[in-house]
């Protein structure tokens, strides 16, 4: 894959370190009004299936089937997995703690204020800040692509879990973004650059959903002691273009990986006006792979 330093970025948060992912995004600083898990469970069946998004698939791929659990989400940003895993789908349990590592602080403040939520901030790249044994899940989203070495971190991830202990590794695909546009190989020829571009001076993969099997079969082959559960994915659809939509961060992003490209730039600046204009009409329509893989710790 083609890098590049100093420039910006494929996947939306990396354009701002700990942004939200999914459509509806709580901002920063502000309370958070009724889940959207909450809003799911009493509206009708059409607006429970659209308004599941990743973060809530993560929180059930945790398996949070008894109480009192202690939960680690690993590079959590602001904490949209965070606040799935508290108000997990019915018939699951909130867990007793959430820890919330990142090595940035971008917590929203309500999770900040939660007495079930502990914020860490700490590099991944180096040991969890946990005893042996000490959690009963961890959790990852979009966050392995970052990391200098993600099967040492899965030693690490292995170490501090108990036996029995769920890991859920979930990625986007980058390569898998879809657009509706009316220039389809304008589209693609901006999707490869946001696919291969690197973000900054840190780490990124844009084929990180695909690879998670792999990694996992590594750690697995080393010896650690995993068992791989499940593998899964799933593309949820989204339709808004509005500022601080999912749609919106990744076509942000895709528009920043063109601008050293000065005619690219322009024509991709025209492409985000038409999909804002799509989205407008009802025409738009984007979506991502995700992929995740369920590790058991033996
Ligand atoms: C793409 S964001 C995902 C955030 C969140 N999981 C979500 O899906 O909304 C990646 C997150 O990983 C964090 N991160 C990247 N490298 C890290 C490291 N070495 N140690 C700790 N956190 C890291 C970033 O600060 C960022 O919050």
């Amino acid at each position: 894959m083609r890098r590049r330093s100093g420039s910006s970025a494929p996947a939306p948060d990396r354009v701002r370190p700990g942004a939200t992912t999914g459509p509806s995004p709580v901002r920063r600083g502000s309370v958070a009004g009724p889940s959207r898990v909450r809003q799911r469970r009493s509206g009708t069946r059409a607006a429970r299936v659209a308004d599941v998004g990743r973060h809530e698939r993560v929180a059930e791929l945790a398996r949070l089937d008894v109480e009192g659990l202690v939960v680690a989400d690993v590079g959590c940003g602001s904490g949209r997995t965070v606040r799935a895993l508290l108000d997990p789908a019915p018939g699951a349990h909130a867990p007793r703690l959430v820890h919330a590592l990142d090595h940035v602080s971008a917590l929203d403040d309500d999770l900040l204020a939660d007495a079930r939520v502990r914020s860490r901030i700490t590099d991944l790249d180096g040991p969890l800040p946990w005893r042996d044994g000490e959690l009963d899940r961890l959790v990852s989203l979009n966050t392995a692509e970052h990391l200098g070495d993600p099967v040492a971190h899965l030693a690490e991830v292995h170490r501090v879990l108990r036996p029995g202990g769920l890991c859920v590794l979930a990625h986007s695909d980058w390569d898998t973004a879809l657009f509706t546009s009316t220039d389809d190989q304008l589209t693609r020829t901006l999707v490869d650059r946001f696919t291969a571009a690197a973000l900054g001076p840190g780490r990124s993969d844009g084929f990180m959903g695909r690879k998670l099997l792999a990694l996992a079969a590594t750690a697995v082959r080393r010896g650690s002691g995993w068992t791989v559960e499940a593998a899964t994915s799933w593309a949820d659809p989204h339709r808004r273009f509005d500022d601080g939509s999912l749609a919106w961060k990744v076509a942000t992003g895709v528009l920043a990986s063109a601008q050293d490209d000065p005619v690219l730039a322009a024509r991709a600046s025209g492409w985000m006006e038409e999909l804002r204009a799509l989205a407008a009409a009802g025409q738009f329509l984007f979506t991502v792979t995700d992929v995740a893989v369920v590790l058991r710790r033996d």
